[in-house]
Parts: structure tokens; sequence; C-alpha cells
């Protein structure tokens, strides 16, 4: 399946399919230098394919370590510093080959090499059908996540979908949330459908049919960014269960996508409180436990810690903590939420979880 971005220019091909590398050749050729960073344990599991396309088109290869730990101010200081002694000019491509965390990070570095040159995501995770959309790249500061980056369109998203085959469920969990998300800003129907798919760990561990919910969410996720893709209004949206997430993620270090799924239940308590809607909290903690996402963990949770945290949250004003909050399925709003009524909810939350 072959999306395309419609922005008045610089648009670019997301192609979402099995054995997708093939395509790579029409977007390489013709540049001087080809650099493929590639996630490490991607590297070890998948070294023939990647072998054969640094022989192909005489291309070099980074291997950079695996996961966040990537996107640090001075491991890109290091890295960039390296790709500059190798004399390379504007006519280079870097190609990323990992999961969200190379993504963010190789598109950062194109941005700022040479003032910028080109650059190919190559998602390997399932969270990554989101992040390697969009154009939003970055690293993290000592100050918090993602604060040091730029909005840079890659040439191309190149998604395939053979790689999923060595993710570990721990991380297929994380992406299906963001997956999840994007169904729940779609309409009831796409929730609907997407539950009935992966009713259970099994079914989600076989990822049938996860073909067609990537593109769901990619095509979800490419009408909010294409209105808005500085995220001064509708992309905010793309944020649902990241207030609350982003405070357990950042306190517990458990996976993004494990605490956005807790931040999505949380959120639907608030909704229920504050826009008198009439969520079922039991299906939706049902769900997440019939998935087996790890929620021991929520026993640990404090209020006063993780309200703190959401006080750091970027979409707050002067006003203190900003949410989305689902008016309904598919009608995302933001929001202040005063924290009386986060309290309240916090409340409820563990009290579902107990
Ligand atoms: N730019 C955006 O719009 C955006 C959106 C959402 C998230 N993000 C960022 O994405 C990152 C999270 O992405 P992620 O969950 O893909 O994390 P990740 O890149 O850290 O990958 C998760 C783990 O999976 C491993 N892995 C990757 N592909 C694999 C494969 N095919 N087989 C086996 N193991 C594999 C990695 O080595 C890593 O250990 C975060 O840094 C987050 O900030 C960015």
């Amino acid at each position: 399946m072959i999306l395309e971005t419609t922005y008045s220019s610089d648009n670019y091909p997301i192609i979402v399919e099995h054995n997708a590398l093939a395509h790579l050749h029409k977007y390489i050729q013709d540049y001087k230098d080809v650099v493929l960073i590639v996630d490490a344990t991607v590297n070890k599991e998948w070294s023939i394919a990647l072998d054969f396309i640094t022989s192909e088109y005489d291309a070099h290869k980074v291997i950079i370590p695996s996961g966040e730990s990537t996107k640090s101010l001075s491991f890109y200081a290091e890295t960039i510093e390296s790709l500059l002694s190798r004399k390379l000019t504007r006519d280079t491509c870097l190609i990323a080959v990992g999961g969200g965390a190379t993504g963010d990070f190789t598109g950062f570095l194109a941005a700022t090499l040479l003032r910028g040159v080109d650059f190919i995501q190559v998602p390997t995770t399932i969270l990554a059908h989101d992040s390697s959309v969009g154009g939003k790249v970055g690293i993290n500061s000592k100050h918090g996540k993602n604060l040091i980056g730029a909005f840079y369109r890659p040439k191309a998203v190149i998604y395939d979908l053979d790689f999923l085959a060595t993710l570990p469920y721990s991380e297929i969990l994380s992406g299906y949330a963001e997956v999840y998300k994007h169904a729940l800003l779609t309409n009831i129907k796409a929730v609907n459908e997407i539950e009935q798919q992966y009713h259970n760990a099994n079914t989600l561990e076989n990822l049938e049919e996860i073909e067609y919910y990537l593109y769901k969410g990619i095509e979800t996720k490419l009408n909010i960014i294409i209105n808005d893709e500085k995220e001064s209004n509708v992309r905010k949206y793309l944020n649902l269960g990241h207030t609350f997430g982003h405070a357990v993620e950042y306190e517990f270090k458990i996976p993004h996508g494990h605490a956005v799924m807790i931040g999505i239940v949380y959120q639907f308590i608030v909704a229920n409180n504050v826009l008198n809607q009439d969520f079922d909290i039991a299906h939706f903690v049902k769900y997440l436990q019939a998935l087996n996402y790890p929620l021991d963990i929520i026993k640990q949770f404090k209020f006063e810690s993780l309200y703190d945290l959401m006080l750091k949250d970027k979409k707050n004003d002067q006003q203190g903590v900003q949410m989305v909050l689902l008016d309904g399925i598919g009608n995302p709003i933001v929001k202040h939420v005063d924290r009386t009524i986060l309290l309240q909810s916090f409340e409820l939350f563990i009290k579902h979880f107990e």
C-alpha cells in the first residue's frame, strides 16, 4: 500500500508492505553518498539484508546503540563529527533503519548536517508507523524528551513489514498503543474493528492484518498533520493519552506505548468527569489485561509526583494542565483540567486496577 502526503510541495511517499525495501533503489540511486544509520539490534537481526543494500549501492553503514540512549546530545555530537570526517557533501542521503529513536535521531542529523541533507525513514517497529511520518525529528535534553529538534520531512518512508517478525511482544504492545490511539481519533467503527481483530495477546502477537491497521493509523495521522504541521492546533490531538502517559513513562522508565495506553485509560476517566461522557472504563481495563499490558506498575503510582510531571507538559499554558480528551470517540478536544479533577480521576483510576 502506498500513501502520499498532500502538502503544497515537498511531498513524500509512504510505502507500507512486505518487502518494501525493494523500492529503496528508486530513491537513492542519484546520490553521491548514501549512509545507513542502523539500530544495533536491528543490525544484528537483519545484517544480511542490510549488508546487501550497502554493497549494492556502495553505501556506508553506521551502527548506533539500540533505542533511546541514542537520542543524546553527546552521541549526536560524536556521530555528526564522524560523518563530517568522511567529507560528505550536500549530495548525501541518510537512511534511518530502526524504531522511532533511530528515526528521530537520524532525521535530526539530516536536518543539521551541512545545514540539511536528504533522509529516508525505514521504520522497523510498530510504533514507528507514527514517528516516521510527519517530519518531527530530534533528540533529548537533560531538561526533557525531544526538546532539541526540528520539523524536517523525509524524502520517503519505506516501511518494510518483514522487519516486524523479530520484534519482541513488549515492543508490539508499545507500538500498538499508537495504532489504537489512531483508531480512537477516527471513529467508533474503527475502534470496534481493531478491538475485534486484536482481542487478546495471541491475536496481537500474530499481527494478522497489521498492514491494514498501520495504513489506517498513518492515514489518520496524515489527515491531522497536513492541516497543522507545526502543532499550533489540531496536531495536539495526537497527544491523546500522552499528558499522563509521558509522566508515567518519565517516572517509571517503561516503554513509551505502555505508558500511553495507561494514559489513554486515565483520559477516559477525566473525560467522564469533565465532559459528562459515559465511557465504560471497565471495558478498557479488561482490554488492556486481555492484551497482557504490564499493569502491576500502577500499584506504585503516587499522584503528587505524576502531577508535578504533568505540569511540565509542553501543551500547558499559564493556566496549568491542558489535556486532549475525547468528547466521544473520534471527537478529540484540548481542555484545561484543574488539579481537583485530576486528583479525583486519579483516585478512580487506581481503584480500577486494584
Ligand atoms: N517523531 C515523532 O513524531 C515521534 C512520534 C512518536 C514517538 N517518537 C519517538 O519514538 C521513540 C520510540 O520509538 P520505538 O518504540 O520504535 O522505540 P525504539 O526505536 O527505541 O525501538 C524500541 C526497541 O526495539 C528494538 N527494535 C527496533 N526494531 C526492531 C526489530 N525489527 N526487531 C527487533 N527489535 C527491534 C530497538 O533496538 C529498541 O530496543 C521515542 O524516542 C519517541 O520519542 C517520535
